[in-house]
This record gives C-alpha cells, sequence and structure tokens, in this order.
C-alpha cells in the first residue's frame, strides 16, 4: 500500500544543500506495524511529511494505494490526508479551545459527515480510547497521555488506511508511553497499518518490522 521508489528529498539552505532524504525506498504492506528509527536530524520527519502527503519528494516516486502522489494537486493531496491518514504528533496538535469531543469531531466535519453520524463516531472514537469521560474538558484540562488519547480517537474517527505517528510518546513518562504504545498494538491487532517513528530503541522494538534511518539513508 505504500511504496517509496528511490525517493529524495533536498532541502536549500543558501548555498548549502541538505539531502534529508537520499535515495529511499521502502514498501509496507496493509496490516504491517512498521517503526522507523534514527537519531535527531536522520531525516525522519521529512519521511513522515512525504509518507503523509504533506510534502512531496524531489526525487524518485511515492505511491500510496496505488496512486502516485506526485500527479495530484495540492487541493487533492489534502482530500487524501483526510480520507486516508490519521496523523498522531509528539505535541499532540490538538486545538485548545476545543472540547475533547469537538477535537475529535473536526475531521468528520470537513468530510461533511452528517451531524448525527459525527456524534455517534466521536463517542465510539472517544470511548475506544478510554476517554468518554473526559470528552467535555479541554486540553488544558487533561494530562499529556489524555491529550494524545484524544489526538489519537481524531486519528481513528475518519477510519484511516494508515495510522502515522511522529515520536507518539515523546513527551510522555515511560508508564504513560507504554499506555499508548499498547493503543497502538490494539489498533494493529484490529487490522490497522502503523508507522511509527522514534529515535527510541525500546519503542521500535516493539513494531512487527524496524526500518533504520541515518543520514537520509535506509538500512533494515
Ligand atoms: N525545512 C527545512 N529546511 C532546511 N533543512 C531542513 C528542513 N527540515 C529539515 N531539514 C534538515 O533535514 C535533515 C532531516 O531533518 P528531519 O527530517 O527533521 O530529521 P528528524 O525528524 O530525524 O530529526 C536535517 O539535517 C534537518 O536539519
Ligand atoms: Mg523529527
Amino acid at each position: 500500500m505504500i511504496r517509496l521508489d528511490h525517493v529524495s528529498k533536498i532541502y536549500h539552505m543558501g548555498e548549502e544543500k541538505v539531502m534529508a532524504l537520499d535515495d529511499v525506498s521502502l514498501s509496507i504492506e496493509d496490516g504491517e506495524f512498521v517503526s522507523i528509527i534514527g537519531p535527531s536530524g536522520s531525516g525522519k520527519s521529512t519521511m513522515m511529511n512525504i509518507i503523509g502527503c504533506l510534502d512531496t519528494a524531489d526525487e524518485g516516486s511515492y505511491i500510496l494505494d496505488d496512486q502516485p502522489i506526485e500527479t495530484y494537486s495540492e487541493r487533492q493531496l489534502a482530500r487524501i490526508r483526510n480520507r486516508k491518514i490519521g496523523f498522531i504528533f509528539q505535541n499532540f496538535n490538538l486545538l485548545p479551545r476545543l472540547t475533547a469531543e469537538e477535537n475529535v469531531e473536526l475531521p468528520l466535519i470537513y468530510q461533511h459527515v452528517p451531524a448525527g453520524e459525527r456524534r455517534e463516531r466521536v463517542e465510539e472514537a472517544l470511548e475506544q480510547v478510554g476517554l468518554s469521560h473526559r470528552r467535555k474538558h479541554h486540553p488544558s484540562e487533561m494530562s499529556g497521555g489524555q491529550q494524545q488519547r484524544v489526538a489519537i480517537a481524531r486519528a481513528l474517527v475518519t477510519h484511516p488506511s494508515l495510522f502515522l505517528a511522529d515520536e507518539p510518546s515523546g513527551n510522555l513518562d515511560t508508564a504513560t508511553g507504554d499506555e499508548i504504545m499498547e493503543l497502538f498494538h490494539k489498533l494493529h491487532s484490529e487490522g490497522n497499518t502503523i508507522v511509527l517513528i522514534t529515535h527510541n530503541d525500546k519503542i521500535a522494538e516493539e513494531a512487527q518490522r524496524k526500518v533504520r534511518i541515518q543520514d537520509g539513508r535506509l538500512s533494515v
């Protein structure tokens, strides 16, 4: 379902060129749980941005569910992101003025899902992450672990074909991070595809398959 074929990404900093991704090829099948591990600056976020259709490659091709991404307009990419990909970030990226349930509802509003169905799906998603009792709370009234669970509910409410997580437990203590990893294992056991980006070896080991990145290059 994910196929990166000789993908390179180059950033220009004045005279200097940074090869953030250097001839990266990788395939990930439906239902796989893959971790991408590498030190800071190795190209993990650049790779996440390409896999998540937030950015495009300078060289090579990216094929997601048989669709070559580089042929799409920005508008089509936005639609693919919204429909197919559930993003989970290190800093949760919740909207502070919205309650937990309003944050989770947002992607369904973008998809023009009718109000009644939205309510049902939001409730179901919050229940899946064990947060029904916090649905009226704002992010500032929740712990980091709870905020990340809201973010996971927001990702799963659209039934994405891919969960893409960039250091999801990076801002959490170990015990809370373990709880978040439990949720990813549950999502995986339910048939979901998960790509988890981390610099933490122990977390990377939890995936079915581990891919290493260093200086923009992959090694398995
Ligand atoms: N927008 C940018 N402009 C210039 N250089 C960038 C930009 N984003 C990332 N880089 C550089 O690309 C390399 C890979 O960065 P990144 O993908 O963020 O790594 P990681 O997520 O593994 O820390 C680094 O050398 C970084 O400094
Ligand atoms: Mg990063």
